[in-house]
């Protein structure tokens, strides 16, 4: 156990979580996205740390976070025209860009790539600490392995206190998901992981299409793609401890599905919580969605149902999120 110092956000304490960063320590901080949990990205022994608290598999990669556009040129082994279009357009912001990582960006940082993630954050607090470390952050999302991002202090305090040297506890973070993160070190521009800026917004700033990758498939426009209760996949993430399942379709067919489901399971004697997102406004969903997963964890939920959302825009984040949580869960009405 370490002790974990809970910090507030006055100007002091933003400098002396920077100054545990450059020390090589590990402290949680709100971003506009989610709560991330930075180090030293620039160390493989402060990096290792942040593996080590979450439970992180050591081959997935880390973004690097920045507070001036310029260090972008220091990490990166080359800047492409679009990537430049996209970080003018969309930093500070919540974007990550993949570039050709420089060689002296710890391989663990980098997970063994040969890219680096990269991102400038909105967040007052978040450039604050960048700027006062005065090295690039690593920041995973703040939360064990495979739980749901967390978006309030007290989810980190949750999930870290006892495994990390601070938690910074500031404001609920504003946008809930996680950043939108692209390739953009060569031709095929691709979106890897969707988030609140969308496939539309980054084609109308490059003037082209771009490509979705193929883990993506099916969340674009219609639920109509998504293969109902695939047993296959085993990928569970951003998940609560119930059980998850996805009713996708709209109206009262949705409605009927889960009284049904709902009466199906409570006979068995199990505890369900109903997740009805159909209705809600897409970035008031996005806002909520882990903290409801986690809500339903506190009350020993055993099944949580949920609708699907229209996946376009910061829909198609959300229903990523949502699909994953249910373990690729799907029932198509
Ligand atoms: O909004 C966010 O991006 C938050 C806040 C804290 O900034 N951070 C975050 O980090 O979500 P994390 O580690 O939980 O997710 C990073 C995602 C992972 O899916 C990772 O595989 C991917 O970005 N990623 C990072 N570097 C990559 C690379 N070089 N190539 C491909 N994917 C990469
Ligand atoms: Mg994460």
């Amino acid at each position: 156990m370490i002790e974990t110092k809970i910090l507030s956000t006055t100007e002091e304490n933003l400098k002396l979580a920077g100054n545990i960063i450059r020390d090589g320590g590990i402290v949680a901080f709100p971003t506009e996205t989610v709560y991330g949990l930075g180090a030293n990205g620039m160390n493989a022994d402060s990096v290792k740390k942040i593996f080590v608290a979450k439970g992180r598999p050591s081959d997935n990669p880390l973004i690097l976070h920045i507070s001036d556009i310029e260090q972008l040129y220091d990490l990166a082994e080359e800047v492409t025209e679009e990537c430049k279009k996209l970080i003018e357009a969309f930093w500070p912001g919540p974007l990550t860009v993949v570039v050709k990582a420089k060689k002296n960006i710890p391989v663990q940082t980098r997970g063994g790539l040969d890219t680096v993630g990269i991102r400038l954050p909105q967040n007052f607090v978040a450039q604050k600490i960048i700027e006062n470390a005065n090295v690039p952050i690593a920041a995973p999302s703040a939360n064990l392995s495979g739980k749901p991002s967390p978006t309030k202090y007290n989810h980190v305090i949750d999930d870290m206190q006892g495994r990390i040297d601070a938690i910074v506890c500031g404001e609920d973070c504003k946008i809930g998901v996680e950043s939108t993160v692209i390739s953009v070190f060569d031709e095929n521009i691709t979106i890897l992981r969707p988030g609140k800026i969308s496939k539309k917004e980054i084609e109308t700033v490059l003037g082209k299409m771009v490509a979705l990758d193929r883990t993506l498939a099916g969340l674009e426009s219609e639920i109509s793609d998504f293969k109902p209760m695939s047993p296959g996949m085993k990928y569970r993430h951003y998940a609560p401890k119930a059980e998850m399942i996805v009713v996708a379709g709209v109206g009262q067919e949705v409605d009927k599905k889960i009284a049904a489901l709902r009466l199906e399971y409570e006979k068995t004697g199990k505890k369900v919580g109903i997740m009805h997102f159909e209705y809600t406004d897409k970035n008031q969903a996005a806002h909520d969605l882990f903290d409801r997963l986690r809500q339903f964890d506190k009350e020993d939920v055993d099944i949580i149902l949920a609708t699907s959302i229209a996946g376009e825009g910061i829909g198609m984040a959300v229903m990523n999120r949502m699909v994953k949580a249910a373990g690729g869960k799907v029932v198509k009405v």
